[in-house]
């Protein structure tokens, strides 16, 4: 059978950039739509990813970068600076990209939703927006694969790690089944190779449920290179700065819709169609 091709939009972001190398590792041909080719091409440099200019403000330059793919996936962001601007990535930019697939006869579009979304106690915008992506897609002319994911592994190095500490803000009073960028791209690779013409969702946990601080403590407990510890920020300081800062006002929702979302398991569909997870979080951590 001819290898597939896959052109991603956001391979350079914090999770995109894991699930781009695991889909060249599952036998796709990889064209990273890039709006920084410095930044892709030091990404994915001794790799056979092919890189190409895209920006998705920019429709011509998305259709230059599809042409000759057989699939898109998406892994894009809301910014907290798109508050009150005109141009939204996820609703917008998603645009431009669904109308750059059809253009260029992509059969399928996957897209890196989350799960939080649906967080019912709050009129945050940025959930608006998602959800509103969400209905783009469901009613495009090309079929898409949605993936909702839990919390990754990922965060834990790569966001809430500053030196030697973790960081955490306020109780998480329920669970998340956290998942690793290796097991949720071994599932996109298994979604984009199923042949069916119809949109698919797909919520992606992982094997354990942890609240923040227990899976702090289980990384912690088994990470090598460096001693860890926690600290914990109370949920009051935020909204005490949050007026005076995009950033701060973001993080907060976020992290106030994590700690309050009540996550129950509701992903045996997607293992049995796309896989078991078969990361754990020590593993995670044992991999460093
Ligand atoms: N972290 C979690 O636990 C979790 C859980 C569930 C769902 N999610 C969802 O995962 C998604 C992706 O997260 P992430 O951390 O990987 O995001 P990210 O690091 O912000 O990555 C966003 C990507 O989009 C690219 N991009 C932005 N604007 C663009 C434009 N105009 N043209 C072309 N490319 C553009 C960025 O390129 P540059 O590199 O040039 O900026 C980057 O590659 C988010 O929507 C998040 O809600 C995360």
């Amino acid at each position: 059978m001819k290898k597939q091709t896959i052109a991603i939009v956001g391979a350079t972001g914090m999770l995109g950039s894991h699930v781009t190398r695991i889909l060249a590792s599952q036998g796709f041909n990889i064209i990273v739509a890039a709006r920084n080719m410095d930044k892709a091409a030091e990404m994915f440099q001794n790799t056979e990813i092919e890189i190409r200019k895209a920006d998705l403000k920019k429709p011509d330059t998305l259709r230059d970068a599809f042409r000759g793919a057989d699939l898109l996936y998406l892994n894009l962001s809301t910014a907290p600076s798109e508050r009150g601007q005109h141009f939204k990535t996820e609703i917008d930019g998603l645009g431009n990209a669904i109308n750059a697939a059809i253009d260029t006869n992509i059969g399928r579009i996957g897209y890196l939703s989350s799960l939080v979304k649906d967080y019912s106690d709050t009129t945050w915008w940025v959930f608006d927006v998602k959800r509103k992506s969400v209905q783009l897609l469901l009613n495009s002319a090309l079929p898409a694969t949605i993936f909702y994911p839990s919390n990754f592994y990922e965060n834990l190095t790569e966001l809430q790690m500053k030196g030697n500490r973790i960081m955490l803000a306020g109780d998480q009073i329920t669970k998340s089944w956290w998942i690793g960028t290796e097991d949720y791209g071994k599932q996109v690779a298994a979604a984009f190779r199923q042949q069916h013409n119809e949109n698919r969702e797909y919520p992606i946990q992982g094997p354990e449920p942890y609240n923040f601080e227990e899976a702090a403590k289980e990384f912690i407990r088994h990470y090598k290179p460096a001693s860890l510890k926690i600290s914990k920020a109370p949920m009051w300081l935020f909204r005490l700065i949050k007026p005076f800062s995009k950033e701060v006002d973001f993080q907060y929702n976020i992290l106030n819709a994590i700690n309050h979302y009540e996550e129950t398991f509701i992903s045996e569909k997607t293992w049995k169609e796309l896989g078991r997870p078969q990361q754990t979080l020590k593993m995670f951590a044992e991999s460093f």
